[in-house]
């Protein structure tokens, strides 16, 4: 191996290292995902090289072998990857993967450090928040199993960031990412790699390809895919046209931008607004989707019906047999806190057991790793198995096709199958954005002081059978994890959640998730969102919403 990575390697180029002092800077507390900031905050001189140098700090002599480095390719991804390339050689990293261009999907990114026995991975994403020279951008450290790092870790790199007195960095000599190739700069080889490959050769592993492809030729398969501009049109082109077959065209808005075309890729039924356009005329194609700013969100949808992650999370356990992948069983199955409880329903038909965490991918990593669950998802348009450990856009996509596929039925019909064989959640989301921090601390803080006393309350005829402030502990590693929202649970099984979004880069968000369950009747009679409509007044009344914040209403519902 050594010897093979000699050769590839060109010859090597040596490059000053310098130890620049630096101070602290407030603030760098990964959130939900990783750091995420406004751009002008990352360009402060020393203030990525800080976080980075904290992350390397943090790691021990010997897991600073093999690191993946790469981005979503928004505004500023270049200049950061470059910092972090000079920084690892500068810190002695043996091998660098990175992206072509600096550009990894989050997926790709975590499939790379699997495939490479890398020892963790830096992510460049502020994920679907927009992109530019006033917009988001963001960081975070994958450890070695591909997951998000767990908040021991981040907690140990924000502890770092506090008393940082200095980085390294390599100076002088290029740093070219323009192709796939190997080259060496002091101690370290640095390897460009083509991560569209790569991909595609683990969705081929996962999925019935041949299939699928004659489910195109044959004209039972149609997709619209939404890239929106951002990391997954060149990966949905080769996996949705090339490979697959689906018509030229299939994949809209594919060419990656450095703003994401000024657009909000986040892939809801707000901003995927052309896909959805799509999705309500005449000859709509069978599928729609889209994904987002780094790859690791999807939106599904059928014509003229949309497919809610919970449900979308569901109906993928529910028809596992559809996907190759999942062959051999489930085995479990995990939602995060504020999904809704569609999943729950699904496992105990299928006799096996559903995990409940805090919101964040991160805290799947361990489940998985376990072997304890092989599916998971978010309501915030997330879901992803067990082959990589993080949530996937293009593989939720692929599912979704499988399904369609091997069922011989459309998304609704697929819903209906669900809704008759295990009962519908009703779920919204009502987003409460740019609230003063301060109030939105103080709503949380109310709620929680009261949350106990709230039992047996009534509200416009809803009444509470229980509350409480979820807390999780891991069943693998026994780390605690408080204070992650408060649940309110109504005699009818409807469900209120509060939390605070912790992804934000500026004011704060409420997040307010509604949740009724209708077991038996007709399913398609109503809206999820006129069925939580009541359900939304009670949260802002329990919540004193409109006395705290001011607002009447949500400003995003999903
Ligand atoms: C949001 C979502 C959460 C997801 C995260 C990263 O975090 O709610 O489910 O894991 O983005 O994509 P939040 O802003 O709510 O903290
Ligand atoms: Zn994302």
């Amino acid at each position: 191996m050594n010897l093979l990575r000699h050769k590839r390697g060109a010859t090597t180029v040596n490059m000053k290292i310098r130890s620049i002092g630096t101070r602290p800077f407030e603030g760098q507390k990964p959130g939900t995902s990783g750091l995420r900031k406004k751009v002008a905050i990352f360009e402060q001189p020393g203030y990525l090289e800080n976080f980075v140098q904290s992350v390397f700090n943090v790691l021990a002599p010997q897991d600073r072998d093999t690191l993946v480095i790469g981005g979503d390719g928004r505004y500023y991804n270049d200049q950061a990857i470059e910092v972090i390339v000079r920084m690892a050689i500068a810190n002695d990293f043996k091998r660098l993967i990175v992206g072509v261009n600096g550009f990894l999907s989050t997926p790709a990114a975590s499939l790379l450090i699997r495939k490479y026995q890398a020892n963790g991975g830096l992510v460049l994403s502020a994920s679907h928040n927009p992109a530019g020279p006033d917009q988001d951008f963001g960081i975070k450290f994958n450890n070695a199993s591909g997951s998000p790092a767990p908040e021991s870790i981040t907690n140990a790199i924000h502890a770092n960031t506090r008393t940082i007195s200095e980085y390294l960095i390599a100076e002088g000599g290029d740093i070219e990412l323009d192709r796939t190739h190997v080259f060496t700069r002091n101690q370290t080889e640095i390897e460009v790699v083509d991560s569209v490959t790569e991909y595609t050769e683990l969705m081929q592993s996962l999925f019935d390809f041949d299939r699928l492809r004659s489910g195109f030729s044959e004209g039972v398969l149609s997709l619209c895919f939404d890239a929106m501009h951002a990391i997954t049109g060149p990966y949905a082109r080769e996996i949705f046209e090339k490979q697959l077959g689906a018509a030229p065209g299939s994949v809209i808005n594919a060419e990656p931008l450095q703003d994401f075309g000024g657009g909000h890729p986040d892939p809801n039924l707000v901003h995927a607004r052309q896909l959805i356009e799509r999705m309500a005329k005449k000859d709509a194609p069978l599928l729609g989707a889209a994904s987002d700013g780094d790859g690791d969100r999807n939106l599904i949808t059928g014509q003229n019906c949309f497919v809610s992650p919970s449900d979308s999370l569901a109906a993928i356990a529910l028809n596992y047999q559809c996907i190759p992948q999942f062959a051999d069983g489930l085995k479990g199955v995990a939602r995060s806190m504020p999904t809704s409880t569609a999943l729950d329903r699904v496992a105990k038909k299928l006799n096996i057991p559903c995990y409940e965490t805090p919101t964040g991918w991160k805290f799947f990593g361990n489940l998985l790793d376990a072997g304890k669950v092989r599916l998971c998802g978010e309501e915030s348009f997330g879901t992803s198995g067990d082959h990589v450990r993080e949530k996937d856009g293009i593989w939720a996509v692929l599912c979704w096709l499988s399904l369609c596929l091997e069922t011989g039925k459309s998304p609704a019909d697929i819903l209906q199958d669900l809704w008759q064989q295990t009962g519908r959640s009703y779920y919204c989301r009502h987003d409460y954005e740019g609230v003063d921090a301060d109030k939105a601390n103080q709503l949380i803080d109310d709620l929680t002081d009261q949350v106990t006393a709230l039992k047996g309350e009534s509200f416009e005829g809803f009444s509470v059978e229980h509350a409480d402030v979820f807390s999780y502990r891991d069943e693998v590693d026994q780390s605690e994890s408080h204070n992650q929202g408060i649940r309110i649970f109504f005699n009818d099984g409807s469900r209120i959640v509060f939390r605070l979004s912790g992804t934000g880069t500026d004011s704060a968000t409420i997040r307010v998730y509604l949740e009724r369950v209708q077991l038996t009747g007709d399913f398609a009679a109503e809206s999820a969102q006129d069925a939580t409509a009541l359900l939304g007044t009670v949260a802002r009344k329990i919540s004193r919403m409109t006395e705290i914040t001011g607002m009447t209403e949500p400003t995003v519902i999903t």
